[in-house]
């Protein structure tokens, strides 16, 4: 193998920058160029692609984002625009690609594949939704950013007597919500994959404001919508001030926080191992200590569960 691609796609994740410095830099370590490729599979299909060199990732590993850009693709959905995309890959000699993304970075990598283009994927998403990895690259970060606001929303809170619904990010999953409400000492954690009654939530507040304490910290995950509601319905029941922040955008930069990197680091390193070994279609993930590597279409026919000891631990905490 003598040239291989890179590219980061999806919504950005503080640790892609680590990852792709991985990638180069292991590569290059094993005598094979690499190609950058910018904005996701647009740039596939736009032969947006940049010769990256040990230099080209200097300075990087502790940047959030993606110095690659990324991007979210319409035309890639389309076998045109698939096929568009390999052909330009192999008339530039690239004969195996990275993929640093979230699940649906993952399926395209599985369509890339189909039409003859190895391709491994590296878990890359504040989510923490992708099946046979135990964490993506970023949402530690994003775990930590989210506590950082609740420190702060709960001098606030305490100060006015106020409760808070802060709503997270997580799309479908509540793994943000929950880590960062274990780690934030929330009151309640409202997740996706826990049905929830609102009456449980204000009764638990009330037993609080019976024994002195007015201030209270839920945490919603975005996948389960209402932050607002949930507020309003806090309000009129416990009487209580009630506001609502959510955190939005800022979970998904700042600089990556040392797990990030670590984890990151052994990720890419292993995808070039991958393609070099002559895989054509996994994706890397870490179970325990051990960077490990999966068939990407099985690996996405599996589940993530969220931890529900965690869960209940953080009701147990917070009585
Ligand atoms: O997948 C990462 C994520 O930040 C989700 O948590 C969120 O639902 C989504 O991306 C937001 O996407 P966009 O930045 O395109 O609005």
């Amino acid at each position: 193998m003598k040239r291989v691609a890179v590219l980061t796609s999806g919504g950005d994740a503080p640790g892609m920058n680590a990852a792709l410095r991985a990638v180069v830099r292991t590569a290059i370590y094993y005598g094979i160029e690499v190609i950058g490729v910018k904005r996701g599979y647009s740039g596939l299909i736009k032969s947006d692609f940049i010769p990256l060199g040990i230099g080209s990732v200097a300075d990087i590993i502790h940047r959030g984002g993606t110095i690659l850009r990324t991007a979210r693709c319409e035309e890639f959905f389309h076998r045109e625009g698939r096929e568009k995309a390999v052909r330009n890959m192999v008339s530039a000699g690239i004969e195996g690609l990275v993929a640093i993304g979230g699940d649906g970075t993952f399926r395209g990598a599985v369509e890339l594949e189909k039409l003859g283009m190895p391709v491994v994927g590296i878990p890359g998403t504040i989510d923490n939704d992708i099946p046979c990895t135990q964490w993506t690259i970023g949402f530690d970060t994003a775990v930590n950013t989210v506590v950082d606001a609740i420190n702060k929303i709960r001098d606030t809170a305490t100060s006015h007597e106020r409760v808070f619904v802060i709503e997270v990010m997580g799309r479908k999953a509540g793994f943000i919500a929950l880590a960062a409400g274990l780690a934030g000492g929330a009151e309640s954690i409202i997740i996706p994959e826990k049905p929830f009654e609102v009456g449980d939530v204000i009764t638990k507040i009330m037993r609080g404001q019976n024994r002195g304490k007015l201030h209270s910290i839920i945490l919603v995950a975005e996948g389960v919508s209402g932050a607002l509601e949930i507020s309003k319905k806090i309000h009129e029941a416990a009487g209580l001030d009630t506001r609502v922040t959510i955190l939005g955008h800022i979970q998904r930069g700042g600089s990556p926080t040392a797990w990030d990197r670590i984890l990151a680091s052994r990720m890419g390193a292993e995808a070039v191992k991958q393609l070099i070994q002559g895989e054509r279609k996994k994706m890397i993930g870490i179970k325990g200590d051990a960077i490990k590597s999966y068939d990407i279409e099985w690996a996405l026919s599996q589940t993530h569960e969220i931890n529900m000891q965690d869960y209940h631990l953080s009701a147990i905490l917070s009585i």
